[in-house]
This record gives C-alpha cells, structure tokens and sequence, in this order.
C-alpha cells in the first residue's frame, strides 16, 4: 500500500536534484525569456524629476492658465483654494502648524521641492485618471498650486527653467539625519510579546492617531490589533448607516438591467464610483432614489450632457466624463444608464 507513494516521492525527489544540478550546470546562460527593454520602454517609466530639475520636459505653465484647469480638474475634490472638499486632500495653508499636535501637511507648510509637486500631479493626479495630463497642463497646474500657497504670484510663469530655483518655506525643515543608528542589539529569543507592549511615546504628527482605541487609555501597540481595531469600526460604520449596505446589494442584486446599463457598469466602476458611490463632494448618490428622482426627471439626454460635458449645479461641480476625458461619448451615456437604472 505505502509503496506508490513512496515510489513518486523518490522520484520526485530525483526530479528536483535533477533540476537544480540542471539550473547551476547553465548559470550565466541565458534563456530566451523577456526581451532587452527599448530606449522608448525605458523613457515610458523613468519620469521621476529630481529637485535640481533634472527630468523635467521642456515647457512651462502660466498661474493664469493653470487656474482654469484647476477648477475643471481639481477643484471638486481639492476645493477651489486648496482648502480640501470634505475629507479630501488640503493642497494648501497650514503654515506654521508643523509642531502643532495636528499639523496640516501641505504642499506648502511641509514639501520641501517644487520638482516633488510636479512629479506627482504629472504621475497621480487626477486621482481617477492618472498620467493623463499634459506636460503643459502639469506645468500650469504645479504653478497654480504654488500660488494657492502664496509661494509664487500670479504673473509667474513656470518653466523647465525656473521650477528648480523656486524656494519652498519648509525646504530648511529637511535636512540628513548625521546621529548614529540605535545600537541596540536585536532580539533573538525570549523577546517581549508585542501585544503587551505600551507605546510610552508618540512624535507629533507621524504616528497615526488610528493606533489609538478610543476610549481605551493604551494604544493598540501591534498590527493584529490594529487590525482588529479597523475591523470593529468599520463594522460600527456599516451599521451605523445601512445605506452601504444598500448600494451595495443594488449592485449586486439582479435587477432586470438594459444592455446599456450592463455596459456602463464597469465604467462606473472605473470612473464614477469615487464620487458617487457615497455622494462625495454633493453628487447624488448611486442607489439613492430620492436624490435621483428629480434629476431623473430632466431626462436622458440631459443627463448625459451634464455627465459628458460637466455641469455645475446648485450641489457640486460634476467634472466632464468624470475627469476621464479619455472615455468615449458613448462609455460615459452606458454609465449613466447604469446609474439611472440602479437608482430608480
Ligand atoms: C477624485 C478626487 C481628486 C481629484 C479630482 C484630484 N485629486 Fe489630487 N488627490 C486626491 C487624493 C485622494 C489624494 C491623496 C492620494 C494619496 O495620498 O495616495 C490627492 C493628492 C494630491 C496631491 C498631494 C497632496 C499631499 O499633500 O500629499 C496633490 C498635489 C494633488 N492631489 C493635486 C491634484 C491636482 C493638480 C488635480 C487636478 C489635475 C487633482 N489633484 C485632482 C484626490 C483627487
Ligand atoms: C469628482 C467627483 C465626480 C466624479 C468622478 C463623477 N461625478 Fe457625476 N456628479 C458629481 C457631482 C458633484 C454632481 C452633482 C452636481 C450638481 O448637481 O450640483 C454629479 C452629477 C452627476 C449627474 C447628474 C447630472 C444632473 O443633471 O443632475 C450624472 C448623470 C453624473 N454625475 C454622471 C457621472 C458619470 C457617468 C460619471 C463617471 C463617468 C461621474 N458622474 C463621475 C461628481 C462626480
């Protein structure tokens, strides 16, 4: 009876000495797998700009032009001044709050490079559509943001030229760390349970204030707490608004959908769902047939228009496509359908 088995394993066993006696007869040999990278391939990804400006493409960007962008692109998530739309991200002030207990990090009381503020617009931004930018837009747009921040006026114009010669106000608050590593020697056996261990101390603003329950006096001091801890309130959230819950199985649930519908459901997934799915920044809210029902009413072809060509209304400014300029007319009309069905 154990004799098959043992038989495969031996000869697996063969098989694997076989393999690896194989693999270092043919070390430095090459395979024929994957392809030398192109120039172009290479190009495609190395896009980081060092704060000396190196990387940075030839062009520039006027405040003036970069203000009318922002307001299309940005300004529904990041506000019209920077100031962050709900509990999206300040993009500008919070000068000297740095030693505050909660300081608020933006481009402009904490980043120390202009090159940074580019780089990450041009790679990031928008949020539901990255990479999508041109580098002029990328330019118009870093100077615009600097001048939410005061940094530079509205005149300027910013160049491939200049960018590396603008000062941030916290560029000073960088600086290389010359004390020597912690010389405590590591643990290796008998070591302290990290689920009994306090945290005694905490440095402003870096450690997250997740890690501390509330209510309870001792912060969760390891991961699996902490993963605990998450899980219980995102539990609380659920129950506390059984809306999610409802959108979720509108979603989920096998209403009788269009064929249009059907295919504009990705697209929202894609392109949509970061606003409306939880009714951020005013936009009526996937699933909510109240908040539907009076757009409804407008009609279809409306309805489109305003998702196509955006529209600002009395609640909030709807970016055209989403912010997604790359979608196609038709996409952006399946999405709405999709929506309009499921929030009935
Ligand atoms: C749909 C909402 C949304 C839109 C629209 C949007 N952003 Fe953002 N932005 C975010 C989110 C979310 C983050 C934080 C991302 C993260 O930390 O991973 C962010 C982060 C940033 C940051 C970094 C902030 C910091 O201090 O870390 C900058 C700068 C920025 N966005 C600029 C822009 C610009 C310029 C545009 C317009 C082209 C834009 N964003 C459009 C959501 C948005
Ligand atoms: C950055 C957030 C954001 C994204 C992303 C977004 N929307 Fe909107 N949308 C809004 C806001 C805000 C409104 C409400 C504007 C108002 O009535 O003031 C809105 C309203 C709408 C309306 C109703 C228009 C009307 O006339 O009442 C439709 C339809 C719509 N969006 C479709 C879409 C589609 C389709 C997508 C994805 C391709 C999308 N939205 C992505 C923010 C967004």
């Amino acid at each position: 009876m154990f004799k098959l088995p043992k038989a495969v394993c031996v000869a697996s066993l063969v098989g694997a000495l076989a393999f690896s006696v194989g693999q270092s007869a043919h070390a430095g040999e090459k395979f024929g797998f994957g392809e030398t990278a192109t120039p172009e391939q290479i190009a495609g990804w190395d896009i980081d700009i060092r704060p000396d400006g190196k990387g940075l493409p030839k062009g520039q960007g006027s405040v003036a032009d970069g203000e009318a962008v922002y307001e299309q692109l940005c300004a529904t998530c990041h506000g019209l001044f920077g100031e962050g739309e709900g509990r999206w991200p300040v993009l500008a002030g919070g000068q000297d709050t740095l030693t505050d207990d909660r300081p608020v990090k933006t481009v402009g009381s904490y980043w120390p490079y202009a090159s940074t503020l580019f780089d990450y617009i041009r790679r990031a931004m928008p949020f539901t559509a990255p990479r999508s930018l041109t580098d002029e837009q990328t330019y118009q747009l870093t100077a615009y943001v600097l001048y939410l921040n005061e940094i530079v006026d509205e005149e300027f114009v910013l160049t491939d030229e200049n960018l590396a010669a603008i000062e941030m106000p916290n560029q000073e608050g960088f600086f290389v760390d010359t004390r020597p590593d912690v010389k405590n020697a590591r643990c290796m056996k008998d070591c302290a349970d990290p689920a009994k261990l306090v945290v005694t101390g905490t440095l402003q603003g870096i450690t997250p204030v997740g890690h501390f329950i509330e209510g309870a006096d001792a912060p969760a001091a390891s991961h699996e707490a902490q993963e605990e801890l998450e899980r219980e309130k995102e539990h609380q959230r659920k129950a506390a608004s059984g809306h999610e819950g409802a959108a979720q199985a509108a979603t989920e649930a096998p209403a009788p959908l269009s064929d249009a519908a059907l295919a504009g459901q990705s697209v929202y997934n894609n392109a949509c769902q970061a606003c409306h799915n939880s009714g951020i920044a005013g936009s009526p809210k996937f699933g909510d047939a109240s908040a539907w029902a009076p757009r409804i009413k407008q009609g279809m072809d409306v309805l489109m228009g305003h998702a196509i060509n955006g529209f600002s209304g009395e609640s909030g400014i709807m970016p055209p496509k989403g912010g997604r300029v790359d979608l196609s007319d038709q996409q952006v009309k399946d999405a709405v359908a999709y929506m309009v069905e499921s929030s009935k």
